[in-house]
């Protein structure tokens, strides 16, 4: 039999002092005993336990009125906790749904969302693209002019009206200026001060001090430093092909891609084509690889709790390792433009020229622009640095790709870029440059269609900053609602582009592609805020395609997937799952 001191010390550890009285929870055995720490004693007022019973007695106890007291205490405590908790869940489910009639009350069309998830459960579990998500709904709605979509408790509109797209983007910019990809307004982390994410007048003063990195003149000047890529792309598929291997050329233009970066982003000669363990194939495996589950679930929690988590922070290893490289780049240059032009060096000029100044978008008073600036720092540099890596890195690559994965299931195509190609490289000796890559229209059709397909960015995404009309459908948005441009399922809608699963670059000739076109084709956005970084993509993408379909005419391998499958994971950028392996064979030119 065991005393009620037995049982207390057996169960010394779960005490809880609820004042004069304690209770005592053993497994199975419940007992309140009387604390009374003068004499450091306890005494048994209560148990659950028959055993106890008896030596209840002996304490001489009113058994009954102690147990009930006992009982009431222990009730009331779990009472109490019950009611707490089911009010919290209350408030929970209350916050993760309450904004879910906010289209429905405005008429406009949805799915039915679910708690905290909104319609993006897929996306949040990686499982979606933005891009798929795009395509659904703009097939599924297509008599709409505007769908709805909750991320997670957020409201965000997908616009299906060409019309609706042109005032976004261009018209009504002013109400349409941010992406609203930064959670946060005031706590932003250095690696999202970038231009791709900068949000209201930080955004326009950025864009309007980096604009002139990227004029034609910037662009010629770097071409050299490109056509040097090119060439070493070529050696080394000559090498790989003499071998009569099979290429991945999703791989193959990654790594020229990476190092035109390392060459024109930092004046660094990565030669990664040659050494997969070149400081960009790792600098560019830290942006591009998978991201951490941590990240996801950070997102997805900034997504629902933007204030709660505003110091968590993202991608802290990529920060960490763009931090440490650009730091070593501008030390050795000793912070000071140095006139190479490459970024890192145009860069360096922009914060020479001090802090930025110009007129608000954000701000305006009685119809006049207040005045807005922004300082240069060295943590505004690294951002930036990281946004060209990133924004440019990928799609450059994938764009040329998937042109060669196109091409070689296109042998008639394939046939008319080369001869363009050989005409081309015959009247400059040869040799690729500027000008010879300006004339390859064919060859920059052959590009665009592929982008037609595939557009690298499948959406466009901006944010509605002050309260906005349609009037057409009497539907009012409020400030923070984002709305969505689905890029891919204009590029791919029958009544825009005729036979879009066709693969045909003869659409881009001028007489065929004609005002709707213009403005639908969007691989690069459009509007004040589109892809500062185009034409550099652009001819970076096709000087790479020349220099192997100079030399080289591809084919698919044994392994090749006719149609591979995009990959779920990457938010904006589309990608396909695994590699894109194609046969080389040498060619002759045809002159
Ligand atoms: C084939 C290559 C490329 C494609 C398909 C592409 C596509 C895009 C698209 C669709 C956007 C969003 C535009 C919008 O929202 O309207 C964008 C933005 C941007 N791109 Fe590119 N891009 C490419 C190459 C590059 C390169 C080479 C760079 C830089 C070196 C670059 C830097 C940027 C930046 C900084 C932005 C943000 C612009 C802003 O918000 O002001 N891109 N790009």
């Amino acid at each position: 039999m065991k005393t009620p001191e037995f049982c207390v010390l057996l169960a010394y550890s779960s005490i809880e002092d609820m004042g004069r009285v304690v209770t005592v929870r053993y497994p199975k055995v419940s007992v309140a005993v009387l604390h009374q720490p003068s004499s450091k004693s306890y005494r048994l007022l209560a148990s659950n336990s028959p055993s106890h019973r008896l030596v209840m007695t002996d304490y001489d106890l009113s058994l009954k009125s102690a147990s009930q007291h006992a009982a009431k205490k222990i009730s009331s405590t779990k009472m109490i906790t019950l009611a707490v908790a089911l009010i919290a869940l209350a408030a929970l489910v209350y916050y993760g749904t309450s904004n879910f009639d906010y289209w429905k009350k405005k008429g406009v069309k949805h799915e039915k969302p679910l708690p905290f998830f909104g319609n993006n459960l897929k996306g949040f579990l990686q499982m979606k693209s933005y891009a798929q998500y795009a395509l659904e709904y703009y097939k599924k709605y297509p008599n709409e002019k505007v769908v709805g979509f909750f991320r997670a408790v957020k409201p965000e509109l997908l616009i299906h009206d060409p019309e609706y797209v042109r005032r976004i983007l261009f018209q009504d910019f002013a109400h349409f200026h941010s992406r609203g990809l930064i959670t946060h307004k005031k706590v932003v982390q250095p690696l999202f001060r970038n231009l791709f994410f900068l949000e209201g007048d930080n955004w326009k003063l950025l864009r309007q001090r980096m604009t002139p990195i990227f004029t034609s003149g910037k662009l010629k000047a770097m071409f050299p430093l490109i056509v040097e890529r090119a060439e070493k792309l070529k050696a080394r598929t000559l090498s790989s092909a003499a071998e009569g291997a099979t290429l991945d050329v999703k791989e193959l233009m990654a790594r020229y891609t990476t190092d035109f970066i390392g060459a024109c982003g930092f004046g660094v000669d990565s030669d990664s084509l040659n050494d997969e363990n070149s400081e960009f194939r790792k600098l560019g495996a830290s942006i591009f690889g998978s991201y951490k589950v941590k990240d996801i679930f950070y997102t997805f929690l900034k997504n629902i709790f933007p204030e709660m988590t505003k110091n968590l922070p993202l991608l802290k290893h990529i920060e960490d390792d763009m931090k440490d490289f650009v730091g070593s780049v501008l030390k050795k240059r000793n912070y000071q433009p140095c006139g190479r032009g490459d970024f890192v060096d145009l860069l360096l000029e922009c914060q020479k020229m001090g802090t930025i100044y110009g007129e608000s978008i954000e701000h305006i008073r009685n119809g006049i622009p207040e005045k807005a600036s922004l300082e240069f720092d060295d943590d505004l540099i690294m951002a930036q640095i990281f946004v060209f890596f990133a924004a440019g890195f990928e799609t450059s690559s994938s764009a040329s790709s998937f042109t060669l994965h196109q091409l070689a299931h296109h042998p008639e195509v394939q046939e008319k870029v080369q001869k363009e190609i050989d005409h081309v490289l015959s009247k400059y000796n040869g040799k690729l440059c500027y000008d010879a890559i300006k004339e390859m229209t064919y060859l920059e059709w052959t590009l665009k269609e592929t982008m037609r397909i595939f557009p690298l960015l499948g959406v466009l995404v901006r944010e509605c900053a002050r309260p906005y009309y349609f009037p057409e459908i009497d539907l009012r948005i409020d400030p923070g609602v984002k709305v969505f441009i689905p890029v891919i399922g204009f590029h791919t809608d029958p009544q825009y582009f005729t036979d879009p699963e066709e693969f045909r670059p003869e659409r881009f000739h001028p007489d065929e592609f004609g005002t709707m076109q213009k403005q639908l084709y969007m691989p690069f956005g459009d509007g004040p805020r589109n892809c500062i970084g185009a034409r550099l993509g652009l001819m970076q993408s096709v000087a790479g395609l020349a220099a192997i379909l100079s030399a080289f005419t591809v084919e698919p391998a044994p392994d090749t997937v006719r149609h591979p499958e995009i990959s779920t994971k990457s938010t904006f950028i589309q990608n396909v799952k695994g590699g894109l392996p194609l046969m080389f064979k040498e060619r002759k030119s045809t002159l």
